[in-house]
């Protein structure tokens, strides 16, 4: 390299990040809470690959997904490709594709790293892992209900308190009946898909941005307004539709498992993507500084049609593993980091190092995981960079213990000395 080469910046690229052994242990800590809750229910593990053909996307999503978010390419053979920016997509592609041999209905999980071309802020960035848990082929509220308990339990293998989060439930069936009613009283205000998809956007905007809200709600139709809506809403609030009694009846069967800290919040949680059908849900951090959603999903009966044959109802949602972390710093629920490594074996000189070699292929042997030194360091600096790393034990192997074959661990916490 010349003298004058620009040096390579040691940043990761904008919005992912780099996991050092600390960040991978807190990762796998996670990770290992999703899978032991999801299978605890009886989900079985999917994967796929990170490329999809871009059409996926396209068919049905929301439109800010498509368009703005996701990271597209053409690659070698001109076919423009995806880097997935959800999982939805793809496990109700290879849902369809085997729907025959699979047996329904169908318990999957998976943990994905998706990509979305996002402004990279506090819970949100480019590169994000998440846990995709979906139950096919059952359309009762009961199956809703399976799907909001495991998030639920989730929490509470987190060491969760009720108090610590909020689950707000709405539903797309509701959503679509509203949108009905109040175009129906306002004339010019056609029940189109543009019409619904701009309102339910404002709605989204409403909790985070009121008065975005109320500029732009007017532009809709003259007479709109957050207190129409409000009106129209509760006068939908009845058991005799159908959309909100399930509603009543998913709280009611929630509270019967002794789950409480459930809202109704009708018009606030509606959800980014098109193909939404059913209920919707979000949970949410009650601790104001982490503003944006943990979970989200709900039903969509609809998207496996998008491949032909038969429609299959289907009930998920989706957790990113960073709102999460942050969920657990904030509520100091992130366990004391641990080594993996149960011994290190010092070394007096470098002669002794094979010694020292054969020492930890019999401890490995016996399950341990052994580090050996290979550094000159004195015992004293040896042992420190154990002890920096977590590890719990060191065993020192000098010409003595060489000759005589008897080592000692020593536990670093206490100083206590053990034969080994
Ligand atoms: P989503 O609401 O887009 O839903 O994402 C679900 C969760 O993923 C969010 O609540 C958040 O925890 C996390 N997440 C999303 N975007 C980011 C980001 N840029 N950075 C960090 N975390 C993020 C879906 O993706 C649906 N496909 C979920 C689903 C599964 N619905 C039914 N089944």
């Amino acid at each position: 390299m010349s003298e004058k080469a620009k040096k390579l910046s040691t940043e990761p690229y904008k919005g992912v990040r780099d996991f050092f052994p600390e960040d991978m242990a807190v990762q796998n800590y996670i990770f290992g809470v999703w899978r032991k809750t999801a299978e605890s229910f009886g989900y079985e593990e999917y994967g796929a690959s990170v490329l999809e053909p871009a059409e996926l996307y396209r068919a049905k999503s929301g439109e800010e997904i498509v368009n703005e978010q996701t990271y597209t390419f053409t690659d070698r053979g001109d076919r423009e490709v995806t880097l997935r920016p959800e999982m939805t997509p793809t496990v109700a592609r290879m849902v369809s594709a085997k729907r025959r041999e699979l047996g329904l209905p169908l318990r999957w999980y998976s943990i994905p790293n998706l990509f979305r071309y996002e402004q990279p802020q506090r819970g949100r960035v480019r590169e994000h892992w998440q846990l995709n848990v979906d139950l096919f082929g059952a359309d009762s509220p009961e199956a809703d209900a399976e799907i909001v308990i495991l998030a639920s339990r989730i929490m509470e293998t987190f060491g969760a308190k009720d108090s610590d989060f909020t689950i707000k439930i709405s539903s797309r069936a509701w959503l679509d009946k509203l949108f009905d009613d109040i175009s129906a009283d306002l004339e010019g205000f056609d029940a189109t898909f543009d019409n619904k998809n701009a309102l339910l956007k404002l709605l989204d905007v409403k909790a985070k941005d009121p008065d975005r809200f109320d500029r732009e709600i007017v532009k809709l139709h003259p007479k709109l307004s957050g207190d129409f809506i409000a009106r129209k809403s509760k006068a939908l609030q009845t058991s005799e539709e159908k959309s909100y009694a399930d509603l009543e009846k998913l709280v009611a069967t929630l509270g019967n498992m002794g789950i409480k800290n459930v809202e109704l919040a009708l018009t606030e949680i509606v959800r980014g993507f098109d193909y939404y059908t059913g209920m919707i849900f979000e949970i949410f951090d009650t601790d104001p500084s982490n503003r944006r959603s943990l979970f989200g999903g709900g039903r969509y009966d609809d998207l496996t049609s998008l491949f032909g044959g038969e429609r299959i109802p289907a009930v998920g949602f989706g957790m990113g593993d960073l709102p999460v972390k942050n969920f657990l710093e904030t509520h100091g629920l992130l366990p004391a980091p641990k080594s993996r490594t149960d011994i290190h074996v010092c070394t007096t000189s470098s002669e002794l190092v094979a010694k020292a070699e054969e020492l930890a292929t019999k401890l490995r042997a016996k399950g341990m995981n052994v580090s050996v030194n290979l550094t000159s360091k004195k015992i004293g600096d040896q042992i420190a960079w154990a002890d920096k790393r977590g590890i719990p034990k060191v065993v020192v192997v000098g010409e003595e213990e060489a000759k005589t074959g008897k080592y000692k661990a020593k536990e670093l916490a206490t100083g206590a000395e053990a034969p080994l």
